[in-house]
């Protein structure tokens, strides 16, 4: 059932049973209720009150929202904090010897770090960090594998207020550079390699030839953790610092450099719909309040909880929900740095058994693939510890749903599908799992005190049962405060003209259904959503288009049944149009072009070359068909202004 069926169909309902519901942190719907008509009633009140009760402050703040120059909103503004005092000193006291960290490696070895351990390797890493000159404000890029050492990287930059900006593991050279010269950042943290699936990828190796291509001058050295014992291919004395020699002789305390809530603990790259990636600006105390409180009432969580998040801190889900919100609240988690796939489908099952996770956190695409690789295999392991699951990144389909509620939550646990995105910070719209009854495919209802709405063009919000544009209406503590180095870029991305500026336009389509729940429609923008991950379209035909062989190019997605969506590219050669194995060899050669320019992830999965692309008279190119053609469907849409019609068979039958 596609999309649109599936919204008016789906009435199955689950309630939380009634253990459930007694234990929970928000109970019932009445528990709910309450609190988002306290958030109505005081907006600034609501989120003030959960500022002094679960952060902790050098200096209180006095002053809630300041909406004195929209869209560029602060909270908390005379407050100071430091964001990794709240994870780990003020867990010192009662819970040192907590289990902070149960790492387990790729190849299954498992370390566990407490609380007091990971706070001395923090403030050891953050001492390193200044004696090689960093000071706050400067920026930090995080090219890591997924291990505990990334982490600490992140907390040590939080400690002395240095703005980390964590480029994922499976970017290439060329987005790595591009990250690095646009946020000008003065270090690089990486690793000899990172290891996943057994495959070893040379990061350091990478981190060289991102330098090598031009525009790093900013960069003055490069920390690599030897996580391997392959010995990297050079090695500058002047620009490399072991890792394990920069923390050798420091101290194991560090006093916090105590910053304003609004200084900026992390820029994060993502897609947007035109070429340039957008470095996504995140607050300090606002960003670290909406994690706190979305561990609280969407994991529900208890202090005996095990917790575990399947992302890789190379994404917003990561930062959010592995390196600040978890240890924010004092919680005891799983860092898991291999494959699901790895030495096979049942690892995720495994590690549930052997850590005994209660709540478990992943990704529709995963649970896709994993049922299609042995759907049975869960069966064989005991997964009675867990009691909550969750999923986010994308809409997950609602067989994909049940499997998950039954196969692995045992009809018992409730699924929490988390609808958010780099940009909030925080989980958004999520059922609290016990109060909001669950329905199969649907993210449900607003978190408490998040103003989102569904509206039509004109910005009216839309009843119920209708569809339109998902916004915010109301600045939220955890929200996006900039792009890096273009203000005007972002007012005009999330707060456009067409609504006065005054409602986040969140760039998706969402739909209510008859109770009122939110469904999630897919983006309403040039970006695809692949396995979770977010891609601009653009960003996949610059890259193409800079292959000397290739004259023009334009990509669509398309559905697929595990990626969720795929990554179609029509392409234009500058010489002939190749057919049979030319074709092939072509089509190969520019998906390796695509993986060298960004990264394996947008990697097109069908390549389709015409002699040109279909474009209407003016010049425009017209995707609507494009994404027909990819579908393999009818073109329904009208076709009297294209230019050129006869392309579109050609394009039809141009797939190999
Ligand atoms: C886009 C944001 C949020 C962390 C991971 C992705 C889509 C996200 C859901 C969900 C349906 C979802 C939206 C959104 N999305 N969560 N639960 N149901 N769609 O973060 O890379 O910033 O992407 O992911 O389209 O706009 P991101």
């Amino acid at each position: 059932m596609s999309g649109i069926d599936s919204v008016l169909k789906e009435n199955r309902l689950f309630q939380p049973s009634d253990e459930f519901r007694t234990n929970a942190t928000v109970s019932g719907m009445e528990g709910y209720n309450a609190l988002c008509e306290k958030a109505t009633a005081d907006y600034e009140g609501f989120w003030a009150d959960l500022g002094r009760n679960l952060l902790s402050w050098k200096k209180p703040f006095t002053q809630i929202l300041n909406q004195d120059n929209p869209p560029f909103f602060k909270w908390f503004e005379d407050g100071l904090i430091n964001v990794s005092y709240n994870c780990l000193d003020r867990h010192l006291e009662s819970k040192a010897n907590k289990v902070a960290i149960i790492f387990e490696a790729d190849d299954g070895s498992v370390t566990r770090v407490t609380y007091r351990e990971l706070y001395h390797r923090v403030c050891q890493f953050a001492n390193g960090l200044k004696s090689l000159g960093v000071v706050k404000g400067d920026r930090v890029v995080i090219y890591m594998p997924h291990t505990v050492e990334a982490v600490i990287a992140m907390q040590a930059c939080a400690r002395i207020g240095a703005i980390h900006s964590v480029v994922f593991g499976g970017f290439s050279a060329g987005a790595l550079r591009d990250r690095i010269q646009d946020a000008a950042a003065k270090l690089v943290i990486t690793a000899n390699e990172s290891i996943r699936g057994g495959k070893p990828t040379p990061l350091k190796s990478m981190v060289d030839e991102a330098l090598g291509l031009g525009g790093c001058d900013s960069v003055e050295k490069v920390i690599v953790f030897q996580r391997t014992s392959n010995k990297p291919e050079h090695w500058n004395a002047e620009r490399n610092v072991w890792w394990h020699k920069l923390v050798q002789d420091q101290a194991d305390v560090c006093e916090p450099e105590w910053v304003e809530s609004e200084h900026p603990l992390f820029i994060l790259y993502t897609s947007g719909s035109t070429g340039k990636p957008k470095g996504v600006q995140h607050s300090s105390a606002g960003y670290l309040l909406g994690t706190q409180v979305t561990m609280k009432w969407v994991f529900d969580y208890k202090e005996t909880d095990v917790y575990w998040c399947t992302a890789d801190v190379g994404w917003i889900t990561g930062h959010s929900y592995i390196a600040y919100g978890p240890l924010g609240i004092g919680a005891t988690q799983v860092v898991f740095e291999g494959v699901p796939t790895y030495p096979d489908a049942s690892r995720f099952w495994q590690m549930i058994e052997k850590h005994e996770v209660t709540t478990f956190y992943t990704a529709p695409t995963a649970i896709r693939s994993l049922i299609k690789l042995g759907g049975d295999l869960p069966k064989q392991y005991d997964l009675s510890s867990l009691r909550l699951l969750g999923t986010v990144g994308e809409p997950i389909n609602p067989d994909a749903w049940m499997w998950y509620y039954e196969t692995i939550g045992g009809g018992r646990c409730p699924i929490v599908d988390t609808w958010w995105q780099t940009e909030t910070g925080c989980n958004m719209i999520a059922p609290l799992p016990g109060a909001v009854a669950i329905k199969p495919g649907s993210c449900t209802l607003p978190i408490p005190g998040i103003m989102a709405d569904i509206v039509d063009e004109s910005g009216a919000p839309v009843s119920t049962g209708k569809g339109g544009f998902l916004v915010i209406s109301k600045p939220w503590p955890s929200m996006v405060r900039n792009i890096w180095g273009d203000s005007e870029r972002f007012a005009k991305t999330y707060f456009p003209e067409d609504y006065n500026g005054k409602l986040y336009l969140a760039g998706d389509s969402a739909h209510y259904d008859e109770n009122g729940y939110i469904w999630i429609m897919g983006r309403i923008d040039d970006v695809l959503n692949v396995s979770g991950h977010r891609l601009g379209t653009m960003e996949i035909e610059s890259a193409l288009a800079a292959n000397p062989l290739v004259a023009e190019a334009a990509v669509v997605g398309k559905p697929h049944d595990i990626k969720g969506e795929a990554v179609v590219a029509y392409v234009v050669l500058k010489g002939q149009r190749p057919e049979g194995d030319d074709a092939k060899r072509i089509a190969k050669e520019l998906r390796e072009w695509v993986a060298h320019e960004i990264g394996k992830i947008a990697q097109p999965d069908e390549i389709r070359f015409g002699d040109n692309l279909p474009k209407t008279r003016s010049g425009k190119i017209m995707r609507r068909l494009l994404r027909d053609i990819a579908k393999g469907q009818e073109i329904t849409a009208d076709t009297s202004t294209l230019e050129n019609p006869a392309i579109l068979e050609q394009l039809r039958q141009s797939a190999i």
